[in-house]
């Protein structure tokens, strides 16, 4: 699914040259849930938007789902990332006078899918994540967890294999946490593959494996 070969990522502001990723190797096969556990400015935020499709790198390989994606223009890149993986991030992010409904709905309607199959689409995830009778509440009427299931619905919406969470339950008290990661579980169960940045050993217990990042580079594989 997800084939990294000796991956690098500069990033150059004015003169200045900085090496966030230094030659990373990383594979994920289809249906793995793993944890990527590193210290602050590691390069764990640099890495998923590599992975997902929201930046290039500087150099090596990425190969997702057997094509190598690393040189794609802009535009290729953002067809890929529509199709293939889905975002959640620790804010959020959600749109604040948009309902939950449209929330959700959102990214269907900028792949332009029809009325029906949007409507169809959106009940199902709601219903799923268990919010089906809060859809037309907003935001801020929801609680943390319940704003984070919204957004994981909206991440699912263009049903893409790959799940990318960085530092998902890091807004949320440990219950609502529990509620996430056990979504996660069985999102993961039923076929998708995820990838969640954690600083918290007790939630990367929750993926079957955890990588480890240090200084760019990847440290241990448990
Ligand atoms: N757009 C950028 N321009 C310059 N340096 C950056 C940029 N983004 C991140 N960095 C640097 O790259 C390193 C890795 O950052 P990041 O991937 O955000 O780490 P993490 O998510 O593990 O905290 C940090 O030293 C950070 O300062
Ligand atoms: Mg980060």
């Amino acid at each position: 699914m997800i084939d990294m070969r000796n991956l690098k990522k500069v990033y150059k502001t004015g003169s200045i040259e900085f090496e966030a990723l230094k030659g990373v190797f990383l594979k994920i096969e289809k249906g793995e849930f793993v944890s990527l556990m590193g210290p602050s400015g590691s390069g764990k935020s640099t890495l998923m938007n590599i992975i997902g499709c929201l930046d290039t790198p500087t150099g090596g390989s990425y190969y997702l789902e057997g094509r190598d994606v690393s040189g794609l223009t802009f535009d290729q890149l953002s067809e890929v990332r529509n199709q293939k993986v889905g975002f959640v991030f620790q804010s959020f992010n959600l749109l604040p006078y948009a309902t939950a409904y449209e929330n959700v709905e959102l990214p269907m309607l900028y792949n332009g899918k029809k009325a029906p199959e949007r409507r169809q689409r959106v009940d199902e995830l709601l219903t799923m994540v268990g919010l089906y009778d809060w859809r037309k509440h907003r935001p801020t009427e929801l609680s943390g967890g319940q704003q984070q299931r919204v957004a994981i619905a909206r991440a699912l919406a263009m049903d893409p294999p790959i799940l990318l969470a960085d530092e998902p339950t890091g807004n949320l008290d440990s219950k609502s946490g529990e509620e996430i990661l056990d979504l996660f579980t069985s999102l993961w169960k039923a076929g998708r593959t995820i990838l969640m940045v954690t600083h918290d050993t007790k939630i990367a217990a929750y993926s079957q494996r955890t990588v480890h990042i240090l200084d760019g580079k990847m440290e241990a594989d448990i």
